[in-house]
């Protein structure tokens, strides 16, 4: 069974999903084994306890750079025998030192139809816009802006009354059944990787 790093800022509620997903299921591909969380105070950090999964809470601003912090990460994640990490609302760009450690071995979701609208406030970008869709992208991490080569995608229309407190939520929704999918898949060497163009063999069952 593959062991998993969470990497989360905020509210961790894709972390949870994805703990959650396997929770029980002894013949499961995974396991979330380690969060790691940037902010001290995050919500993520309070599940972690809940859900029993070991905390590695960091302040990136105690380390002399951001090479000495991620250096230190990586260590935490190799004491662990880390196989993958998944990045869930990390609100951090990842520089050279995590990326070479994990090589394709990184994931992200963010809450829009990528290339559309990435960065932040993703949700608010897409209402400004004028977007009629809206949606959810799994992909791989590289040294980009959420510029990785996509792994899924979901999509759900935009209502014309809508604003963020009532499209966020219908997103999340999606957010909490792909992102477990995807990560089964890819802990079970599923997901399969040709330039940008990404298979999952078997599919995700959804
Ligand atoms: C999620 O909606 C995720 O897609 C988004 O942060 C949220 C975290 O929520 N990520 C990004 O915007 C990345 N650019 P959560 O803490 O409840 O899982």
């Amino acid at each position: 069974r593959k062991l998993v790093a969470v990497f989360a800022s905020g509210s961790g509620s894709n972390f949870e999903a994805v703990v959650s997903a396997v929770a029980g299921d002894a013949a499961s591909p995974y396991e979330v084994s380690l969060l790691v969380c940037d902010k001290p105070g995050a919500a993520a950090i309070a599940r972690a306890e809940r859900l029993g999964v070991p905390v590695y809470a960091v302040r990136p601003k105690s380390y002399p750079s951001r090479e000495a912090y991620e250096a230190d990460v990586v260590r935490e994640l190799r004491a662990r025998g880390i196989d993958f990490v998944v990045l869930a609302g990390y609100m951090r760009l990842i520089t050279a030192t995590l990326l070479d450690a994990y090589p394709n071995r990184i994931l992200n979701i963010h809450p829009s139809l990528l290339p559309a609208f990435p960065g932040l406030h993703a949700v608010e970008q897409a209402l400004e816009y004028g977007a009629k869709a809206a949606g959810v992208t799994v992909h791989f991490v590289d040294g980009g802006m959420d510029s990785g080569a996509i792994i899924a995608q979901e999509a759900l229309a935009v209502r014309d009354d809508d604003t963020p407190e009532t499209l966020y939520p219908r997103i999340q929704a999606i957010e909490h059944r792909l992102y477990p999918a995807v990560v089964r898949a890819f802990a079970e060497d599923r997901v399969r990787l040709d330039g940008r163009r990404v298979t999952v063999e078997g599919g995700l069952g959804l």
